[in-house]
């Protein structure tokens, strides 16, 4: 049997990984600048969170959502401490995607309508609903051109206002910073327009913090900075540190029927014992101030870098933008320089998603390292 040929990949292998090291099968170490795409939050193989999925192993893997399952409940009471959104409920699930589609769901059943707006250079997962507001048409198969979706421009207050005030919309989805799209981040003005609209026309708004959640711009949510409170949140990437786990957050006083939404996997003990293992790490390392604090070290080493013409996103979710296109300095860093980076929809943008506990010492190797590489290109 073959694989099903999707995915564009280098020709390494990783077999270990610990902290922000991966080992390969060739017996090289690279620099995790990448993250398993946004994934990896408190660290490969942190201690507490493999203890903690061992214990899991050797007593219960798994039972379905039939059966109380008290790590549940444990998730959610920590998420709200740690997250400072305890005035929201949650709902577990599998995957991003996942997390979307049962939100825009959720609207739909809410209002009874069915009209999404989205977002310019979006990206919320592959599934029906969350691919229809993916402004990417070549992942739009003809099965999901059936949504009905309005596009706008991020910062477009007319055509947005306009749009809202039309009355046929059951939501509005953003991404809190966007993440496939290339780091830009709506302003706080923008944020609070659309709540405010949002509120107004009895519109659900749905934050997307599937990749810029869990602390990666240095806020738990990214959208907490603007001093919003969105009807929904979706979360993913960071959640489970690489254990598959996803959830969204409801603003307190919906009215669920049973049987809205359900899940097989979602929230079973290994996952709930995975996210929880992450709350745990995020809180007693005081992770979050790690972010900000090797976020301004970083920015601080990227002043004067040659051809870097403007650093987007925050915290560890940064786009580090080119005047020329990078596809070749990111092979550079990955082959010489044993440096993993990401891409963007952006081919001048240098996306960087390292674990959220690197270290000021990891970040000059990773400078002196995106430096080497620029040399060689002759920009450097
Ligand atoms: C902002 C955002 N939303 C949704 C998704 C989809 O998540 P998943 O791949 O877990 O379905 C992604 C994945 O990259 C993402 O970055």
């Amino acid at each position: 049997m073959d694989l099903v040929n999707v995915y564009s990949q280098y020709e390494i292998s990783p077999i270990a990984a610990k902290g922000s090291t991966i080992m390969l099968d060739n017996g090289d170490n690279l620099l995790d600048f990448y993250g398993g795409h946004g994934v990896i939050s408190v660290g490969h193989g942190h201690p507490i969170f493999i203890d903690k999925l061992k214990a899991q192993l050797d007593s219960l893997v798994f039972y379905s959502n039939a059966v109380l399952n008290p790590l549940q409940s444990e998730l959610a009471g920590k998420l709200g401490t740690i997250s400072g959104c305890p005035l929201y409920d949650l709902f577990l699930c599998n995957s991003g995607a996942e997390s979307n589609e049962n939100a825009l769901k959720l609207a739909s059943f809410k209002t009874g309508k069915s009209k999404v707006l989205a977002f310019r250079n979006s990206f919320h997962g592959r599934t029906s609903a969350a691919v229809a507001v993916t402004d990417i048409p070549s992942i739009n198969a003809p099965i999901n051109k059936g949504h009905e979706v309005v596009f706008a421009k991020m910062e477009d207050f007319e055509f947005v206002g306009a749009t809202i005030e039309k009355g046929d919309l059951c939501a509005v989805i953003i991404e809190g910073i966007q993440g496939v799209g290339g780091l830009d981040e709506p302003s706080t003005a923008f944020f609070k327009f659309l709540q405010s609209k949002c509120t107004q026309y009895e519109v659900v708004l749905i934050v997307d913090e599937i990749q810029s959640g869990y602390g990666r711009s240095g806020d738990f949510f990214a959208h907490q900075r603007h001093g919003i409170e969105p009807d929904i949140i979706t979360m993913a990437k960071g959640m489970g540190n690489g254990f598959p786990i996803a959830g969204l957050l409801l603003k307190k006083g919906w009215e669920i029927k049973k049987g809205m939404l359900g899940t097989t996997f979602g929230g079973n003990h290994l996952a709930c014992s995975a996210g929880i293992a992450v709350l745990d790490i995020l809180d007693t390392e005081n992770v979050l101030h790690n972010v900000d604090r090797v976020s301004n070290y970083l920015l601080e080493e990227l002043k004067g870098l040659n051809g870097l013409q403007k650093i987007k996103g925050r915290g560890l979710m940064l786009g580090l933008e080119f005047d020329f296109a990078i596809a070749e300095l990111r092979e550079k860093l990955l082959l010489e320089q044993k440096v993993f980076t990401g891409a963007s929809s952006n081919k001048n943008l240098l996306r960087i998603l390292p674990p959220l506990t690197i270290t000021t010492a990891e970040v000059d190797v990773f400078v002196q390292a995106l430096k080497a590489a620029l040399k060689n290109l002759n920009h450097g």
